[in-house]
């Protein structure tokens, strides 16, 4: 089978040997999927893919999104388009699991680096599982009572604020009403529990927890660098994130250079 080597002992495993431009058979998505779930996040290099491959590779997994909010390749609705350059500077910086303002949100996404800058542009990886792990007996206990809200309005405030944002995010807006997650799950393949709030799109927790201090102090926890692989891009890298189990956060630190990626989102 495959090479799968882990990227570092918290989380990810880069795998090799692999050409994800072919035909993968059930056996091979099989395999995908459930190292996927066991490491979190999959990484690939130098894999040649064009539209019509991504498409394929993702729609194995599942249903594909298309977002609200951001631009697609022409004639391929489902592939989000991520540039930014000198004009176009990524707003996106905290920490996030994608699209958790939605009632059931994604299984995951393949993103593939087509335009990689020289320097920068990393991608920070953090395990939301490992997170869990380590806190204690009492907080587990306490947390499993609890539920958040998530919404895109919140997430999406500083788009909103721009001239004609209100107005072009409309739709979006009114098809995402905040939605409310319990505070831990479970990961529906591994088992795994999970603290599931992010700092984009979760804007408090429902009922004990007036001043915020609680999520805050949830913030502190999953953010910490022992939870995290930060992920060096490379042109026609790949990286495959299990949406149920990680954060994930940009580096953006390539300003004024041009990065473009390309991104599937795949529904749970
Ligand atoms: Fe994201």
């Amino acid at each position: 089978m495959y090479k799968v080597n882990k990227a570092n002992s918290v989380l990810g495993a880069f795998i090799e040997e692999i050409d994800l431009s072919q035909h993968l058979n059930k056996k091979q998505i099989e395999f995908l999927y459930e190292t996927l779930a066991k490491y979190e996040v999959i990484f690939f290099r130098n894999q040649i893919l064009s539209h019509k491959d991504h498409r394929r590779l993702a729609s194995a997994f599942g249903e594909m999104q298309t977002h609200p909010a951001y631009p697609t390749v022409f004639n391929f609705p489902e592939i989000t388009i991520l540039e930014n350059d000198e004009e176009n500077p990524s707003k996106i910086e905290e920490w996030h699991t994608d699209m958790t303002f939605k009632k059931n949100p994604p299984l995951g996404s393949i993103l593939i680096g087509k335009i990689i800058p020289e320097t920068g542009g990393d991608t920070m990886f953090s395990s939301l599982s490992k997170a869990y792990d380590d806190l204690s007996h009492e907080w587990k206990g306490r947390l499993e009572e609890m539920n958040a809200i998530h919404s895109f309005e919140f997430g999406f405030k500083e788009s909103l604020e721009e001239e004609g944002g209100r107005e072009r995010l409309a739709d979006a807006l009114k098809e995402n009403p905040p939605v409310s997650h319990p505070v831990i799950k479970q990961h529906p393949v591994t088992g795994r529990k999970i603290i599931y709030v992010n700092r984009l799109f979760t804007s408090h927790i429902e009922g004990d927890d007036a001043d915020g201090s609680i999520l805050n102090f949830l913030f502190d926890h999953i953010h910490q660098e022992k939870y995290q692989y930060r992920f060096s891009w490379e042109n026609n890298s790949i990286a495959f994130w299990d949406n149920r189990s990680v954060l994930h956060k940009p580096v953006n630190d390539y300003w004024p250079q041009l990065r473009r990626m390309e991104r599937i989102t795949i529904e749970s």
